[in-house]
């Protein structure tokens, strides 16, 4: 099973992501967590060259369809024959959102090109991270280049997540709230697919 947190800047995806970690493992279930783009030691380099100021968007892409596809063959595939739960801060959503929607190359476009390049793969629960920019950039130090970005940006690039997560994986969570009530209802979503107890 793949599990992805996607959502705006400082909307609480790692720390959520994290807190499911210990949630499989309390119920001893073996797990696989990473970050995108970043995860595998090659994929964290294409990291450090993505965030370089001023690239072209389908440059971008590139980095990230490159970081994604070693992650796809050497940790999402070998997770998953080995029964592991695959948690990702960060995924398909993201590319759709960032370059396909803010980056104006198109959701279809990205899409056919994720198709194509066999690193789309949807994720049978994807929690799309919601809070306002506004308060949500007030958590975090913005330090990489999305982070810097004006306002706008940040709520065109929320709506594109809402626009997005119209899918039966995704679930739409107020993260605007103390954090143990996102996370209960993180859990007990997940402890419903995978028919825990008490889920
Ligand atoms: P983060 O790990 O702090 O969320 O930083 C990752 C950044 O990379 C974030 O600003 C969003 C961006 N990103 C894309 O632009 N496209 C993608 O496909 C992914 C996975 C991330």
């Amino acid at each position: 099973m793949i599990i992805s947190f996607e959502g705006g800047e400082g909307t609480g995806k790692s720390t959520h992501a994290k807190i499911l970690c210990a949630h499989l493992e309390q119920h001893g279930l073996p797990w696989l967590s990473f970050r995108e783009p970043g995860g595998s030691p090659f994929s964290e380099d294409i990291r450090g060259l993505f965030f370089h100021e001023g690239l072209d968007t389908i440059t971008e892409l590139l980095l990230i369809l490159a970081s994604r596809r070693e992650n796809v063959v050497n940790l999402v595939r070998p997770a998953l024959e080995q029964g592991k739960v695959v948690i990702i801060d960060r995924f398909i959503d993201s590319t759709l959102a960032y370059q396909g929607v803010l980056g104006g190359l198109g959701i279809g476009r990205v899409r056919e090109l994720m198709e194509k390049t066999e690193t789309w793969i949807e994720p049978d629960l994807t929690f799309v991270l919601d809070v306002d920019p506004g308060r949500a950039l007030k958590r975090i130090v913005p330090g990489d280049k999305f982070e810097l970005r004006e306002p706008a940006y940040h709520q065109r690039l929320r709506q594109a997540f809402l626009d997005l997560a119209v899918g039966a994986r995704h679930c739409i969570i107020d993260a605007d709230r103390p954090r143990d009530q996102v996370s209960a209802e993180i859990l007990s979503a997940v402890d419903r697919e995978l028919q825990l107890p008490g889920g």
